[in-house]
């Protein structure tokens, strides 16, 4: 295949894109002043992509074929369920000469690298509730409250048409016991990049806070963050691990965002915004009143919120080595909901074991799950009931017994 015949399509192709495209990928035209004052928030992008897609339609007569093939690619909803373009009566599959077709792979990818390519109008966010729904009941084990917590909180409020608040849940357990994990499949599942999303901002308090003398500059930074993420995106989330050692001026500084906001602020276009806060403060209390239950003779699944809730916000009150629980978050109750992980128990370390095989695609037999099992260590004494360090590293562990 001759090389030289791509150049002189390729400024062809480009001259059906360009004109409309004011200000995107280095493209200077001398805009009008109408045009230079548009803010370059999510709001604008949409009527912009109209535009285009107007003027695309326009630029059929010129080009039927490659207008067919490319609004297909780009806009699938626009296409026959049959595959076939609604311009023509050309299936998708119908051939354009093979260099053609690489200028329509080109043209496509440059096109949504900078545009989004989805009915959605943000291909970055792709709320799906059905995969997190699956991912909490098959992958997360031993925790029956958080899985319905989580799932019927996060799916009421990405219902709102206005929300006029953040939604802020702080999740509290041992380390171990999956909340980092139900951190994660909130991002895999509500946005196409995953925890890599311009839309997710993960931080974790030793890894970008950890110099108490510098938190001004912090809170400057966290803010200007927030904010940053918050205009490039128009759904958002924040995850703070390790929030038991947030320094008390960043929370002062978080609570200012998680307050309901006024109403001129919100309507239809508001934004919606995810705070999670991922604590091990809360735990003992946690364990205490699962372990009571459980001499008790009661089962693990009829534990409730309303066992858990009061001892929980008592040792938030109590705690004395963070600030945390007696921060504006928690006093003025901008936290909409705490979120208990219980104490994992010796089957849950073995079905976390089986994922950690079956993830990698690896044989394992029972025995494996056992031994794998066994290597956690497990509290009180007395009963040995619960592993003290949940799942943590399992998938670490199964290494050992690769074959
Ligand atoms: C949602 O997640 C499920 C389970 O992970 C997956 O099978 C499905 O394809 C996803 N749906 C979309 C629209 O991505």
């Amino acid at each position: 295949m001759p090389r030289n015949p791509r150049r002189p399509l390729w400024p062809w192709v480009l001259l059906l894109l360009l004109p409309p495209l004011p200000g995107t990928l280095g493209h200077r035209s001398p805009a009008g002043p109408g045009e230079a004052a548009e803010e370059p928030g999510s709001g604008t992008a949409w009527p912009a992509f109209q535009d285009l897609q107007e003027q695309l339609r326009a630029a059929v007569a010129l080009s039927r074929r490659y207008w067919a093939l490319f609004s297909c690619r780009v806009w699938p909803a626009t296409c026959g369920q049959d595959g076939k373009s609604p311009l023509g009566k050309t299936p998708l599959a119908w051939s354009l000469p093979l260099l053609g077709q690489q200028y329509l792979d080109i043209l496509t990818t440059w096109y949504c690298s900078f545009q989004d390519c989805c009915a959605s109008g943000d291909c970055r966010i792709s709320n799906n509730l059905t995969g997190l729904q699956s991912d909490l009941s098959l992958r997360l084990h031993g925790q029956h409250l958080a899985r319905e917590l989580v799932l019927t909180t996060v799916r009421d409020y990405l219902a709102l048409t206005q929300p006029d608040k953040v939604l802020a849940l702080s999740f509290h357990g041992w380390s171990g016991t999956g909340k980092n994990f139900v951190a994660q499949m909130l991002a895999e599942n509500l946005y196409r990049d995953g925890l890599r999303s311009d839309c997710v901002q993960v931080f974790t308090t030793m890894l970008h806070f950890p110099h108490p003398r510098l938190v001004d500059l912090y809170k400057e930074q966290l803010l200007e963050q927030v904010r940053k993420t918050q205009e490039g995106c128009h759904q958002t989330l924040f995850v703070f691990d390790e929030a038991e050692k947030l320094h008390p001026a960043l929370l002062e500084a978080l609570g200012s965002h998680l307050e309901r906001r006024a109403p001129e602020n919100h309507g239809a276009g508001a934004p919606r915004t995810i705070f999670l806060f991922l604590c091990n403060l809360g735990g003992d209390a946690i364990n205490e009143v699962v372990l009571e239950l459980f001499r008790a003779g009661r089962p693990r699944e009829e534990v409730a919120m309303g066992h858990l809730e009061p001892r929980l916000q008592a040792e938030l009150a109590a705690s004395t080595d963070s600030g945390f629980g007696h921060s504006r978050l928690v006093t003025e109750n901008l936290i909409d909901l705490f979120v208990p992980f219980l104490p994992l128990e010796y089957r849950h370390v073995r079905l976390c074991a089986r994922d950690a095989f079956l993830s990698r695609g690896l044989p394992h037999t029972e025995e494996t799950l056992d031994e794998i099992a066994r290597m956690m260590v497990y509290v009180p004494k007395e009963e040995q009931r619960f592993s003290s360090q949940g799942c943590k590293s399992i998938a670490q562990r199964i290494s050992y017994f690769l074959p």
